[in-house]
């Protein structure tokens, strides 16, 4: 397994594809913010159609004497059921070693395989993990920067550098207009799209949005093991969360950050 610096899959990669796959995931940002907020608006539906077209089933067919029972006799505290997302973080701080099994189902599965704890297409995992601290309370974080990069095929993390003050970070995934308390941890999942693209091409970012789905379904049930509590956040501005970590928003699409508290 060879360390390639990252910029080599460019090499390999079509810029007429990749160009076009980041603009269509731009037309997804986020743009709800400070600095357009008298502009912007998520929607403009009625609330009261908003309750008719949400958290509903699609029926295919009208109903008929050909359904057959789906219910099961599988004990709801099996440890695959998930507990419903988080609606108000109050805790203030997470041990590190709680950090480090909560991450454990990303890294690799045994010394020397770079097999993970997830499926990843063609075996690419294009998915870079930062684990960011955001409570001054952790004392027993292991260096003064904040935010850690996770390499799973070593099980190590490195520092950001630069990332000691994560205000510009907080700013950027924790928005004024909801109050969800204060998660101690976020852990944000980006695609590193010359990885999958150079091989995939338009298929890649489809395949590097599910493998991030299948990621942070398993830190979910991992959290829930640990007896912490998380919820799924995708209200943030790519650019502005690129740039508080110090990656490059044109290689690295932040697809989700799951706050942990
Ligand atoms: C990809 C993804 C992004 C999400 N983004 C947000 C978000 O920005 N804000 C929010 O309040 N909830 C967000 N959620 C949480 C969902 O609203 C929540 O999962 C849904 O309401 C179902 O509730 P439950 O998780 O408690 O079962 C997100 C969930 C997913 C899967």
């Amino acid at each position: 397994m060879k360390n390639i610096p990252h910029d080599y899959y460019l090499r390999f990669t079509d810029p007429l594809v990749y160009e076009r796959i980041l603009n269509f995931h731009c037309q997804g940002n986020f743009i709800i913010h400070d600095a357009t907020r008298h502009s912007t608006s998520l929607h403009f539906f009625e609330s009261k159609h908003l309750e008719d077209l949400t958290g509903n089933e699609l029926r295919l067919y009208p109903p008929s004497k050909s359904i057959i029972s789906a219910d099961s006799m599988t004990s709801l505290s099996s440890d695959l059921h998930r507990n419903e997302s988080c609606d108000y973080f109050d805790k203030s701080h997470i041990d590190f070693d709680t950090v480090k099994q909560i991450v454990e189902p990303l890294t690799s599965r045994q010394h020397n395989s770079f097999k993970r704890g997830y499926p990843s297409a063609g075996a690419l995992y294009p998915t870079e993990i930062f684990v960011c601290c955001l409570t001054d309370q952790a004392l027993d974080w292991p260096c003064e920067e904040r935010i850690l990069h996770l390499l799973p095929n070593s099980c190590e993390f490195e520092a950001v550098r630069n990332s000691e003050d994560v205000t510009p970070l907080k700013i950027s995934i924790l928005t004024k207009d909801t109050d969800i308390g204060s998660p101690a941890l976020a852990i944000v999942y980006t695609s590193f799209m010359p990885k999958t693209v150079f091989k995939y091409r338009y298929r890649g970012y489809r395949m590097a949005l599910m493998e991030v789905g299948s990621m942070y379904m398993l830190t979910d049930l991992q959290v829930k093991k640990v007896g912490l509590q998380s919820r799924l956040w995708s209200a943030y501005n790519d650019t502005m969360l690129c740039k508080s970590i110090g990656i490059n928003p044109a290689l690295f699409l932040p697809l989700c950050v799951q706050f942990i508290g």
